[in-house]
């Protein structure tokens, strides 16, 4: 039986070439498999017939919009993940939902090997084959920019000399990786970390001319999740596309970092993350107040471990899932409302309310009605500070003799 593998399909030069370039140097038979994630641009039904016509024996398409949403962006957004206190690791948690498809799809087509479109240089071929290896630890992995000197000129060249429907002229000089979450834009003029992005580089956010009058919204959590916006219910997926186009009508959410990527090279990416953003800012200061302060200091290092963890490839890994449940239970009673205002580049939170809050206006208050014993804190402060005390007691003893 002629050998089948499965192949991350974008719909674009790269792996539109692969297809072909892949069943030449191996002989096998190529299925397929475009995952939407919300990337937008064309429909799954125009990436599948395109991918026939390329050359591919089956094409499989899923629509995985809500599931990405569901269970891939709301674990980050209840861990506040923002890597290298950033990148709200937009990339880094569409690679998991693809693989499970990709090992999905091998199952029903009899494959034995998963292929991808990346380099050797970046943390994505990590994240695709680590999560292959641990859903799939049958499967074999091959990147054909990487293993079979795929590269752009070879691919132009292909496409035309084949004649390949896909357009081959249209040159983007940035590498451009997009979906609901957000919109990482990489390489080209960037590569000089001293130029500013052009405003060609963005797309989900505006840089509006005459700014827009201030957009203020309210959004509404329930257990750490969106659950309506301006009293409108919403589904996470909602949640993120509505803020998406608001918070980006406002150029909330731009982001120019040079960060570290797993493979031990520094980069600049130019993000954008509005939706992603917008609620991560929300849902920060809706825990500020549901939460306890032991237990949001301890989810802060939680959160920032989590985010390396799956900027790293390890979104399947045993750590993770541990992380995972710590950042659920704390998630129990972050419910209530933020209203905040997007203007300017900014989301900046100017109210919030809560049936499960912790903030007690009777201790906090300076007017009458003060709750709070202020006898107490004398004793407090001289117990608080006794170690210290006593150490720097022998600090001077010792500079003494
Ligand atoms: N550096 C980011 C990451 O590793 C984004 C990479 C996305 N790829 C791209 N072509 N811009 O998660």
């Amino acid at each position: 039986m002629t050998e089948r593998i499965v192949l991350a399909y974008s719909g674009g030069l790269d792996t539109s070439v692969a297809i072909g370039w892949i069943g030449e140097a191996t002989g096998a038979e190529v299925i397929a498999v475009a995952v939407d994630v919300g990337q937008g641009g064309e429909s799954l039904e125009t990436i599948r017939q395109r991918a026939l016509g390329c050359g591919a024996v089956e094409a499989y398409v899923a629509d995985a919009r809500d599931e990405f949403a569901n269970e891939y962006a709301m674990p980050t957004l209840k861990a506040n993940a923002l890597y290298q206190g950033h990148y709200p690791l937009v990339s880094a948690i569409s690679r998991p939902v693809i693989v499970k498809h990709l090992v999905k799809a091998a199952r029903e087509f009899g494959a034995t090997t998963v292929a991808h479109g990346c380099t050797g240089k970046g943390n994505d071929q990590v994240r695709f084959e680590v999560g292959i290896q641990t859903l799939g630890p049958d499967l074999k992995c091959i990147a054909p920019v990487r293993d079979l000197a795929l590269t752009r000129d070879k691919a132009i060249a292909f496409a035309e000399e084949k004649g390949l429907p896909i357009e081959t002229t249209k040159k983007n000089p940035y590498s451009i990786d997009q979906n609901v979450w957000g919109r990482a834009v990489e390489t080209g003029y960037l590569e000089d970390i001293w130029n500013a992005p052009t405003k060609d580089i963005y797309d989900y956010t505006a840089t509006p001319e005459f700014p827009p009058a201030p957009d203020e919204v309210t959004i509404s959590f329930q257990a750490g999740v969106p659950v309506a916006i301006d009293g409108v219910k919403v589904t996470p997926l909602q949640a993120i596309q509505e803020l998406n186009r608001r918070a980006g009508a406002q150029g909330v959410g731009r982001i120019d970092v040079v960060e570290d990527r797993l493979v031990g090279i520094k980069s600049r990416e130019i993000y954008e993350a509005p939706g992603a953003m917008a609620l991560i800012t929300a849902h920060k200061h809706l825990e500020d107040i549901t939460i306890e302060r032991e237990q949001a200091r301890f989810k802060a290092t939680v959160g920032q471990r989590w985010s390396e963890l799956v900027y790293d490839g390890q979104w399947f890994s045993p750590l993770k899932r541990s992380l995972d449940a710590f950042i659920e239970d704390t998630q129990q009673y972050v419910s209530g409302d933020i209203r905040m205002v997007l203007h300017g580049g900014q989301a900046v939170v100017n109210g919030r309310r809560s049936e499960t809050s912790l903030y007690d206006f009777d201790l906090a208050t300076y007017d009458t009605g003060d709750t709070f014993d202020q006898s107490m804190a004398r004793g407090f402060i001289e117990l608080w500070g006794m170690s210290s005390k006593v150490a720097s007691g022998r600090d001077l003893r010792v500079a003494g003799e």
